[in-house]
């Protein structure tokens, strides 16, 4: 039986589903595969057993130079992109970081108990950095953890659902949660991490043995989530493949065929061993026909339903609004509570 949702109760249990919170940045034009299997696909089923919150890190967004016209349309198209993926805005909360006031408000008020060797151990910070060099990064590259433990914690979330690179950032949130409520009382929920399993990780069709990212240098091995069906199609028959001609799992010895045979899977949700039977004394191509077809349809129909929404700006802004309404209505609680655990005076 489930209980019913009631977003008005930030306080903690007793009457109320747990909380699960997470965010996908919109840093390229479009989401891929990867991200669908690897988070989106997960984000939309805990939806049946959780209260979800799932934004747009808008305000992540600006931490690395960038464009604002394009960021604008970037979280359009994430938001639209979210909803195709199964997030529901009637079930959950579905909102833009920037329309939540509350969540810098709590940041500040964090990184008055974060430690500064503490913010600096974290390695996606070393390695960004390191990337433009330290003296170019901005200091919200350097903050930006702890604003990320700030859209966890203001919804008293119980889990996160995150890739393997966020696990050092959910952790520092737990530190955090645990340091405010040790020094000022009981205040946040301690979340936990829900880290994605590795048979959803999805690799590059070009490079199976890196991930499937945005931030590819070229995305001939990226099947992108507004690309064409005919574009999908291609990508995955022009899959790099391994020596051997068996349709068999295995990521060490053909990570190439193994990550094909991933994709089928998840797009099927058939299981790898009776993929390999039916591809059983068959060539690599047949195998790369049939999938680049299912794959092609799956993103074909994403694609639609994608425009579709895009299409209706008006709509997508109301459906964005009443995200942020259900989001703020649990978020100004939590801060009430934070400034007044805080020692600030209450504002009459
Ligand atoms: N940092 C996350 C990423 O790059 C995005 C993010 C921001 C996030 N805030 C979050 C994820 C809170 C989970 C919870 O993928």
């Amino acid at each position: 039986m489930r209980r019913r949702r009631d977003w008005h109760n930030a306080g903690m249990p007793p009457e109320r589903l747990p909380r699960v919170l997470s965010g996908a940045q919109p840093t390229a034009d479009s989401y891929h595969l990867g991200n669908y299997f690897g988070a989106f696909r997960q984000w939309a089923a805990l939806q049946d057993d959780f209260e979800a919150f799932y934004f747009i890190p808008d305000l992540h967004a600006i931490t690395v130079e960038y464009d604002p016209v394009v960021l604008r349309e970037r979280t359009y198209i994430a938001a639209a992109q979210m909803i195709a993926a199964g997030v529901d805005p009637a079930r959950s909360a579905l909102f833009v970081q920037s329309h939540v006031p509350e969540h810098t408000q709590l940041a500040w008020v964090l990184g008055g108990v974060t430690g500064f060797g503490e913010a600096s151990r974290m390695t996606q910070f070393k390695d960004k950095s390191q990337k433009s060099g330290a003296d170019s990064s901005s200091v919200g590259l350097f903050t930006y953890p702890i604003l990320m433990a700030a859209d966890i914690l203001i919804y008293q979330a119980d889990r996160v659902p995150v890739g393997e690179d966020q696990r050092q950032h959910v952790e520092l949130t737990r530190n955090l949660a645990q340091r405010f409520n040790h020094r000022f009382g009981e205040t946040f929920t301690v979340p936990e991490a829900h880290i994605v399993k590795a048979t959803a990780k999805i690799y590059d069709l070009q490079d199976p043995t890196a991930k499937m990212s945005g931030s590819a240098a070229t995305h001939a091995g990226v099947v992108d989530l507004t690309d064409t069906r005919n574009q999908a199609m291609k990508k995955v028959r022009s899959a790099v493949t391994d020596s051997g001609a068996e349709v068999h799992f295995d990521p060490v010895v053909k990570p190439g065929i193994s990550n094909l045979l991933s994709i089928y899977s998840a797009l099927t949700d058939r299981t790898v061993e009776s993929i390999e039977k039916e591809y059983e004394g068959l060539q690599y191509g047949h195998f790369k026909v049939a999938l680049g077809d299912l794959v092609a349809d799956f993103v074909g129909t994403f694609g639609d339903r994608t425009r579709e929404l895009l299409d209706d700006r008006g709509e997508l802004d109301r459906i964005l609004a009443d995200g942020a309404e259900k989001a703020r209505a649990v978020a100004s609680v939590t801060l009430e509570l934070v400034y007044e655990r805080s020692g600030f005076v209450r504002h009459v």
